[in-house]
């Protein structure tokens, strides 16, 4: 039976073309009013008129909107959703003045992720993401990729991976896996007689070969960042990783320009993520690649770090940009995705519309999945949320607030 999505004050579409929006494009999510939503199975059947609805479903089923907004379902395109305990010692650490880095050098930060992932089992993993990805949804997300990378041994990489594949079947939400071998490189490589050559190498021989064998990752990410992964390593790791057949994503001058973002369009990454230090050369070579820039700004805020990505000039050079939350223990704690499109608002200086597209559909696009999701259009996933407000703007306005009412990630309920 069809469901029938009446009485909301507006439809944000968001529709047009299944493709990442760039600079004019960004600036009309598509807004209807007196508007219905159709659909039925997995897929939406129809956006229009409410009344001409009516007249074409007599028998679905009514779902009353009561005057809130209906959007596509939000697709967070950055999340380290596997982890362990939480990492709250940091927070008052940088506050007392110590760095990101300078944290991560002592073994803290994502070592410290580390060591707390490998000693739980499977199961325990999966009982602690659960709750985690459903507060994601409780905000509005439909869909969620998922990073390993708290794991960096073969085993502990597969074990996160499985948790996500587990995750896939438990909850409505579309889950998209990614690994992440390649986010630190683990204490153990750090000191002879071991090498970081040799973990990069088990990466290439061991880890990936494994994963994508198991089918258990869609995309690779590396942090590639001084101090991290060189501009090298990262292009070794990559490199295997397409061999494989896994899509490319790179955390990219999050905290220091490095030429990541060139690097990420020279590979024909999808998505080149963080960007709050990337150069003007990286920002010209984004703007002229398919590669979408995908901008966390949370991250910035939760270290306490003035300088944002520069949307502006991303958006004005002709990149696609996308935001996300970064969901992580370490530098991200927030599973508020509303919340990011407040700070890309007041603090990245986007319009709302700008801020709709680019956790919509060019979320979508910044996972490959344009073609199905991030809009409410006919034939595309029935990926939609429902948000207790009257007007699009105020998401971004009533700051921290919990305003989403209900949500369906391919027709099934997935949220209230
Ligand atoms: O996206 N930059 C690398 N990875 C995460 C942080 C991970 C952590 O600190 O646990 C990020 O910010
Ligand atoms: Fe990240």
């Amino acid at each position: 039976m069809p469901t029938l999505l009446v009485n909301a004050s507006q439809v944000v579409t968001c529709a047009g073309p299944l493709r990442a929006r760039r600079g004019k494009e960004l600036g009309d999510s598509a807004i209807l009013t007196n508007a219905a939503v159709a659909f039925q199975g997995d897929r939406i059947s129809a956006v229009g008129p409410e009344p001409e609805l009516e007249r074409l479903y007599p028998d679905a089923e009514r779902v009353d909107c009561n005057r809130g907004v209906l959007t596509p379902g939000l697709v967070d395109s950055h999340t380290h959703g596997i982890f362990g305990k939480p990492r709250h010692e940091e927070q008052e650490l940088r506050a007392s003045g110590l760095g990101y880095m300078e944290i991560a050098k002592k073994g803290g930060g994502i070592h410290s992720s580390v060591r707390d992932l490998r000693g739980r089992s499977e199961d325990e993993l999966f009982a602690l993401a659960l709750p985690r990805l459903r507060r994601l949804a409780a905000h509005g997300t439909t869909t969620v990729e998922v990073k390993s990378g708290y794991g960096l041994t073969l085993d502990d990489e597969l074990k996160s991976l499985r948790v996500i594949r587990r995750l896939q079947g438990a909850l409505p939400l579309r889950i998209v896996p990614t690994f992440l071998g390649a986010h630190e490189i683990p204490l153990e490589y750090r000191a002879a007689p071991r090498t970081r050559e040799e973990y990069v190498s088990s990466i290439v021989h061991e880890m990936l070969p494994r994963v994508a064998a198991e089918g258990l990752a869609t995309f690779a990410d590396v942090f590639c960042e001084p101090g991290v992964y060189t501009l090298d390593e990262t292009r070794r790791i990559l490199g295997a990783a397409r061999s494989h057949g896994l899509k490319l994503k790179l955390h990219a001058d999050e905290l220091e320009a490095g030429g990541a973002a060139e690097l990420a369009a020279e590979l024909g990454a999808t998505s080149a993520d963080h960007l709050a230090a990337i150069s003007d050369a990286g920002i010209r070579a984004l703007a002229a690649s398919e590669t979408v820039a995908t901008i966390l700004p949370g991250t910035m805020l939760f270290l306490g770090r003035v300088k944002q990505a520069p949307a502006r000039a991303l958006i004005a050079a002709g990149a696609a940009i996308a935001l996300a939350t970064d969901f992580n223990p370490g530098t991200s704690p927030t599973v508020n995705f509303p919340l990011m499109l407040t700070l890309a608002v007041s603090q990245l200086k986007l319009s709302v519309a700008e801020a709709v597209l680019a956790a919509t559909v060019n979320g979508a696009a910044a996972l490959g999945l344009a073609g199905e999701t991030g809009q409410l259009a006919t034939g595309l996933a029935a990926d939609i949320a429902l948000f207790d407000i009257g007007d699009i703007r105020e998401l971004p306005y009533w700051y921290g607030d919990q305003r989403c009412h209900r949500s369906w990630a391919r027709g099934n309920a997935c949220h209230g």
